[in-house]
Parts: structure tokens; sequence; C-alpha cells
């Protein structure tokens, strides 16, 4: 089964490629490697002995997306491109806006064109918004606090309404929690450009002392230790859920909305600890204020995955810190 993966250099899409090559799919890459490497085409290639068929093409490039259809007898589609920076999306709504909705409507119509309708889409926690408590159920109502997580919304909304006119449409939502970690082989993982704004590059680099020290944001949380609470997942647990949400899809019509978490919560303190143990350095770090627009706590409910796709992450948080140090220790 042939599957096309949109932004399948990047961090999440790459691990997923990686799953689907092992399990005998043929994968064909979309990416314009806006925030991707070339080189992780080799690093696919290495872990899996298979180059994947790579496409430089851009979502918001209609004809060039066609052109991949025209090509390929694709079966489904793993939709991860897409811009993600929270705070970035504050400043300049209109990129996100056209990249993450305009780009999904370009794939959605060229899907639809060419008779190919089974989709997941990687949604996102952020959909919770801040209201809701946890365990978050996906049944709870949704709400946007970033442009980011409007154009998350939206699209859950464009796909419902695209079930609707059409039921032969097989679709699944993936609601991410906070996935971290790396590849076992160290050769693929996440190494954003710049300072990092998410807590585990963050970590790392005061590991590797390429900065002085954590800003913890706020103590006066009702949490365990006044810090803020996550859900973190395994980026390789995250991508099995993938290839379950297309195993599912293939024999199912219909659309469902499912979270990937591991249904517990992980203090910043507590991942501050469990990063030293496995790197062997120590993390320093100063207490700041709350960062805006953060809640307390966010963790999933994990059960529907478990019981609709079988699916149920295995790594715990000090498999998450190894493999997270392993990757980026080595890098420049
Ligand atoms: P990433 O930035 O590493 O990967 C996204 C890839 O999409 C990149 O390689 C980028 O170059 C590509 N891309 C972006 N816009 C494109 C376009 N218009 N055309 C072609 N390619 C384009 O991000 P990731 O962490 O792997 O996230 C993948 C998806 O999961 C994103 O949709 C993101 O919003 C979602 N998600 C991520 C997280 C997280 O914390 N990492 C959490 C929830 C949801
Ligand atoms: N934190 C710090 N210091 C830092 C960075 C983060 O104390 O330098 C804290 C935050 O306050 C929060 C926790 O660490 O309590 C996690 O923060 P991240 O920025 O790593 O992650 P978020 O939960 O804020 O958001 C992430 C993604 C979103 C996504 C969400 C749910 O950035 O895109 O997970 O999937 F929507």
């Amino acid at each position: 089964m042939k599957i096309l993966v949109t932004g399948g250099t990047g961090y999440i899409g790459s691990h997923t490629v990686v799953q689907l090559i092992q399990q005998g799919y043929e994968v064909v890459i979309l990416d314009n490697l806006f925030n991707s490497k070339i080189e992780v085409l080799d690093k696919i290639q290495k872990i899996t002995r298979t180059k994947p068929i790579f496409y430089k093409v851009d979502l918001l490039d209609y004809e060039g997306v066609s052109q991949i259809f025209e090509k390929h007898k694709i079966e489904g589609v793993i939709h991860f491109a897409g811009l993600k920076a929270v705070g970035e999306s504050v400043q300049i709504p209109l990129t996100y806006y056209n990249n993450n909705i305009t780009g999904t409507l370009n794939l959605l119509r060229i899907m639809q064109e060419y008779g190919c309708k089974t989709l997941i889409f990687s949604s996102s926690a952020t959909v919770y918004g801040m209201n809701n408590k946890s365990p978050l159920v996906e049944t709870m109502p949704k709400d946007s606090t970033s442009p980011y997580g409007a154009t998350k919304n939206m699209i859950e909304d464009i796909l419902e309404d695209v079930y609707v006119a059409d039921n032969n449409w097989r679709i699944v939502l993936l609601r991410y929690f906070n996935p971290i970690g790396a590849h076992e082989s160290t050769l693929i993982g996440e190494n954003p450009n710049g300072i990092p704004n998410n807590l585990l590059p963050y970590v790392a680099l005061v590991a590797k002392k390429k900065l002085e020290y954590l800003n913890i944001f706020g103590d006066d949380y009702d949490t365990i230790d006044g810090t803020g609470v996550r859900d973190y997942i395994h980026v390789v647990d995250l991508s099995n859920g993938h290839i379950k949400a297309l195993d599912y899809a293939v024999k199912n019509k219909g659309i469902e909305t499912i979270n990937l978490g591991t249904g517990t919560g992980t203090s910043v303190l507590q991942i501050v600890e469990a990063f030293e143990k496995a790197s062997g350095r120590k993390i320093e770090y100063k207490m700041m204020p709350r960062r805006a627009g953060d809640v307390a706590t966010c963790y999933a409910e994990a059960s529907k995955a478990k019981k609709l796709l079988n699916w149920e992450a295995t790594k715990n948080i000090d498999d998450m810190c190894r493999d997270s140090w392993n990757f980026i220790k080595n890098i420049e």
C-alpha cells in the first residue's frame, strides 16, 4: 500500500516513515524542508535500508501536489505538514492560517479528485484550550488559545464536514500530547533551530552547556511540586499510533478523534530530575513567573486509543530522556 506522508522529513513524520517502511508500506514523502533537513532521508535509509521517494514540494503549490498524485497511486495520506510554533503564530497569524489551512484544503481537494479518501491528521491537545480539566477526553468542548491552535481546530471541523458530505472517507484525527524522545538508533530526533521554546530541547541544551540554565515558568501551580504538568509521550510510541490509526482507517469508513498520550502527567521538576539521571549532568534552573497561555496540568484520557486502535504508550519518562539525550549529545 502506497502512503503519502506530508511533513515526512520533520520530527514526528520521519519516525513514522521509518515505521511505515519497516511494516512494509511504500512511502512517498512530501516536504518543503522549511523546518527539516534533506539529510533526514539518508538517516531513514540507514535505519531501514530503503530510500523513500521524496518530493520537495510545498502544499501551497497545488500543481506540484497534484503531480505527485498523478505519478503515484496514493492510497492513504498521513498529514503532518504544518507550522507549529504557538508563540510565532501569534506574531504572524496570516502565515499560519495560509500555510496550515490553505495547505490542507489543497491536499483535501486533490485527494478527492484522485479518489484517495483515507487520511490520518496531526491534531493537538491544544484544541482542549484552557477550561477543561485533565484527564482530557475526546468529547470535551474545544477552544482556541492561539492562531496555531485555531488552525488545528478549524481543520478538525473541515474534516468533519468533508465526512458528512461524503461518507466514503476514512479519517482519523490524532490529538497528540507532548512528543519527546528520539529514535533508538540516535540518527533521527528533534533538533530545532535557534533557542527552543519547548521544555525538552531547552533542557538538553542546558545539559550540553550551550545554555546556562533553564527558566521554569511558574512554581505556584496547584500541582505536585508547583510546576506545570504535561503528558510527555515518546515519539516512537506516537509514530506507532499512526500505523495503528492507518490500519483502523483502512478497515473502517468514518471519522474518529483520538488522543495519543500516556494518560500520566509529569512536572517540569520531575523532567529535570529524569534528564539529570539520563545525562549524568546537572541541570541548573531558575524559577520564573508563569508563561502566558500555559495551563497548570494537561494530560490525556487515553482509553479510546486502546479500545479502538489497540494502541497504548510503552515507554516511560526515563526512556524518553535517555533517547533525547543520546540523540542530542552528539549534535553540534
Ligand atoms: P516539524 O516541524 O518537525 O515537521 C513538520 C514538517 O512539515 C516540516 O518538515 C516542515 O518543513 C513541513 N512543512 C510545513 N509546512 C509545509 C508546507 N506548506 N508544505 C510542505 N511541507 C511543509 O513538526 P513535528 O513536531 O513533526 O509536527 C508534525 C505535526 O504534528 C504538525 O502538524 C504539528 O502541528 C503537529 N503537532 C506537533 C506537536 C509537537 O509538540 N511536536 C504537538 C501536537 C501536534
Ligand atoms: N516550560 C518551562 N521552561 C521552558 C519551556 C517550558 O518551564 O523553557 C514548561 C511550560 O511552562 C510547561 C511545560 O514546560 O509547563 C511544557 O512546555 P512546552 O513548551 O514543552 O509544551 P506545551 O505543553 O506548552 O505545548 C506543547 C506544544 C504545543 C502543543 C502542546 C500539546 O508546543 O504545540 O504541547 O500537544 F499544542
